[in-house]
């Protein structure tokens, strides 16, 4: 099945994927940011840090088994919460691969205490044995900075359409209607951009591998997957975020 939605806990449909000896290319993880937001009533979004911390490790644990030789982890949040949480994912057995930061032009989380937060983290993780995760560089290039320079126009001349993205990546957040409103909005808080799961998908998969979104909310990582052919496992323990899969399936 080229896309499937699993309605569970990440935790339980892990070892449920890892019984079944599913293999993914590319694990995405966008998980709730432990700052009492207010999901659903299945989400406590306010816990100890201990016990937030161990819930992100068994998350890394759980993946192990499942992630390909030379898959490619991902998880997006702050840079704060990444640097505390970076030792215990690599105490899983998993190696930072790249420190990558998605800045992001806003109007907003202005405060007097500290300067605005325009910024997350993406860390890209592998098994910690594997050196050469699967990485195609320009398989989402930044456009060339300046195409009438002598160097670019023998890139070009080459066939080539930009360059090797730097490790920063600034890409508009995903907005509903009261702030302007962005048209792939699904009407979901904290939707991930089109663009940056397009670069990581395309940089680290082929045609026909499969990515898994363990915290799948508004599925935004399907329509990726269905335009440039990868199959999708989403799993999300919110009926609301199967609902909008099941939209998507419908209009397929
Ligand atoms: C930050 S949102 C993800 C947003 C998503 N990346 C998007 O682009 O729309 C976090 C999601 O994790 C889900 N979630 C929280 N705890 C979970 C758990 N233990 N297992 C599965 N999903 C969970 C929430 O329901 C919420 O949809």
């Amino acid at each position: 099945m080229p896309h499937q939605f699993i309605l569970n806990d990440v935790l339980i449909a892990l070892d449920d994927l890892a019984k079944a000896t599913t293999s993914v290319q590319m694990a995405f993880f966008d998980p709730p940011y432990n700052i009492g937001f207010k999901y659903s009533d299945k989400v406590d979004d306010n816990l100890p840090w201990d016990e937030y911390a161990q819930f992100m490790g068994d998350t890394f644990e759980k993946l192990k088994p499942i992630l390909a030789a030379n898959g490619s982890a991902f998880i997006v949040h702050y840079p704060e919460s990444c640097a505390r949480l970076l030792p215990i994912i690599e105490s899983k057995g998993y190696r930072l691969h790249q420190w990558i930061s998605w800045v992001y032009p806003t109007n907003k989380g202005h405060g007097k205490k500290r300067f605005t937060t325009a910024q997350r983290t993406v860390m890209w993780l592998t098994h910690r044995e594997c050196e050469k995760p699967l990485f195609h560089p320009r398989g989402d290039p930044q456009p060339y900075r300046d195409p009438k320079h002598h160097r670019v126009k023998a890139q070009l001349a080459k066939g080539l359409t930009g360059a090797i993205p730097y490790n920063w990546w600034e890409i508009n957040k995903v907005v509903g209607n009261q702030h302007g409103g962005t048209p792939e909005h699904q009407g979901w808080y904290n939707q991930i951009p089109y663009k940056l799961l397009k670069r990581l998908v395309l940089s680290t998969t082929d045609v026909g591998d499969t990515v898994l979104d363990g915290f799948a909310g508004s599925c935004s990582m399907y329509p990726v997957c269905l335009d440039f052919d990868r199959n999708s496992i989403l799993i999300d323990l919110d009926p609301a975020s199967q609902d909008i899969f099941d939209d998507y399936q419908k209009v397929k």
